[in-house]
C-alpha cells in the first residue's frame, strides 16, 4: 500500500471522505511525530478495528507552555513516514501551523473537572491545547475510529469525555501502554535521556510495579502507596512533579485519609535531568510494568 501524504485541510478532508465513499471504515491515529514502537502499535490496532488508517503528525504549539520543549521537540518526518507505511497506514496528514490555526483564530475547547489535577495542575492550558487540536482533527477527518494510548491516561479520559459531550462522530479506542523490555514506557522524549538518565528513569516502572505488588497484597491507604512511589523516585534522583492516586474515571485524587476501592489510577510525572516523563497504571486492572514487581 502506498502512503498518501496530505498537507492541507482540504486535501485531507477529501481523502477521508473518499475512504468512506468506497465503503471502508476510517481509523485515525493523532500524533506529534517522532514515532516509535508505541505509535506503531496504535496504528496496527487501528488497522484491526478499521479498513484504512490515517495518521496525523502535527507538533501542536498550543499544548506547550512557554517554558516547555516546543522548539526542541524532535521532528523526524522521513522516519515517521516509513513507520506509518510499515505499520500499514494509508494516509498521513502533516499540516503546517497556519493550516490548523487560521489567522485571528479565537476558539479553544475546554474540558472542566478532569483537567483540574495531575498534568492539568502542573501544565496550565495544556489540555485546552490538546482538546482544541483533537476537535479540529476530528472535524477534518469526519466519522472514524480514533486510537489513543493509555500512556497519556488523563489525555485519553479528557478526549473520551470531550467526544461524548460534543457529540462528535468518533469512536475512541484506548490502547495499552507499550513498554521497552525493561519496563520503561516508550516516549518520543526518551531520546533526550543520556544512558545514565535512562537507567535512573527505570525507577518509574519499578516504583509502579512495587506499588502494584503492595496493592495486590491489600494495601489501600493512598498515603502509603504514594510515599512508597515518591521515595523510590527520589532515591533515583528524579524530581517529582506529582505522584497521585486518583479515581480512574473522574481523576479526582483520593483523600489522604480515605481508603481506595479495588481500582485506582496511580499516576507519576517526574523529571530526569531536563526531561519530564509521565507514566501510570490502574491498580487492580493493569498488568504491572515489570512482571515480578521486584525492586533493584
Ligand atoms: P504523542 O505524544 O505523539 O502521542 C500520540 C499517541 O500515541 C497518543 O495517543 C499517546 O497516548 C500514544 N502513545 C505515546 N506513547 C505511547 C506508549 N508508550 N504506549 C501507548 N501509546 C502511546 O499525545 C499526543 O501526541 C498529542 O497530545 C496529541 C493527542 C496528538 C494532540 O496533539
Amino acid at each position: 500500500m502506498t502512503l498518501r501524504v496530505c498537507e492541507t485541510v482540504g486535501e485531507f478532508r477529501e481523502a477521508c471522505d473518499a475512504v468512506r465513499a468506497r465503503g471502508a471504515r476510517l481509523g485515525l491515529v493523532p500524533t506529534m511525530g517522532a514515532l516509535h514502537t508505541g505509535h506503531a502499535a496504535l496504528i496496527r490496532a487501528a488497522r484491526r478495528h478499521t479498513d484504512a488508517v490515517a495518521v496525523t503528525i502535527f507538533v501542536n504549539p498550543t499544548q506547550f507552555g512557554p517554558n516547555e520543549d516546543l522548539a526542541r521537540y524532535p521532528r523526524t518526518l522521513q522516519a515517521d513516514l516509513q513507520c506509518c507505511s510499515d505499520a500499514g497506514a494509508e494516509l498521513v496528514f502533516t499540516p503546517g501551523v497556519d493550516e490548523m490555526y487560521p489567522k485571528n483564530e479565537r476558539t479553544r475547547v475546554t474540558v472542566s473537572g478532569l483537567t483540574a489535577h495531575l498534568c492539568g495542575a502542573s501544565r496550565p492550558g495544556h489540555f485546552d491545547g490538546v482538546s482544541t487540536i483533537v476537535t479540529k482533527l476530528f472535524a477534518v477527518a469526519g466519522p472514524c475510529t480514533a486510537v489513543f494510548g493509555r500512556k497519556d491516561y488523563q489525555q485519553l479520559k479528557v478526549i473520551e469525555r470531550m467526544t461524548r459531550d460534543l457529540l462528535l462522530p468518533v469512536r475512541i479506542v484506548p490502547h495499552a501502554t507499550v513498554r521497552e523490555a525493561d519496563g520503561l514506557a516508550l516516549s518520543s522524549r526518551n531520546r533526550y535521556l543520556s544512558p545514565e538518565e535512562r537507567e535512573r528513569a527505570l525507577s518509574i516502572p519499578r516504583a509502579l510495579s512495587d506499588a502494584a505488588a503492595r496493592f495486590s497484597a491489600g494495601e489501600r491507604r493512598p498515603a502509603a502507596l504514594v510515599s512508597l512511589v515518591s521515595e523510590r523516585l527520589q532515591q533515583a534522583a528524579l524530581r517529582v512533579d506529582y505522584v497521585t492516586l486518583a479515581d480512574p474515571e473522574e481523576l479526582t485524587p483520593f483523600a489522604e485519609i480515605s481508603d481506595v476501592g479495588n481500582r485506582a489510577l496511580l499516576a507519576i510525572a517526574a523529571s530526569c535531568g531536563t526531561t519530564r516523563l509521565i507514566d501510570n497504571i490502574v491498580l487492580g486492572e493493569d498488568t504491572p510494568p515489570i512482571a515480578a514487581g521486584v525492586a533493584v
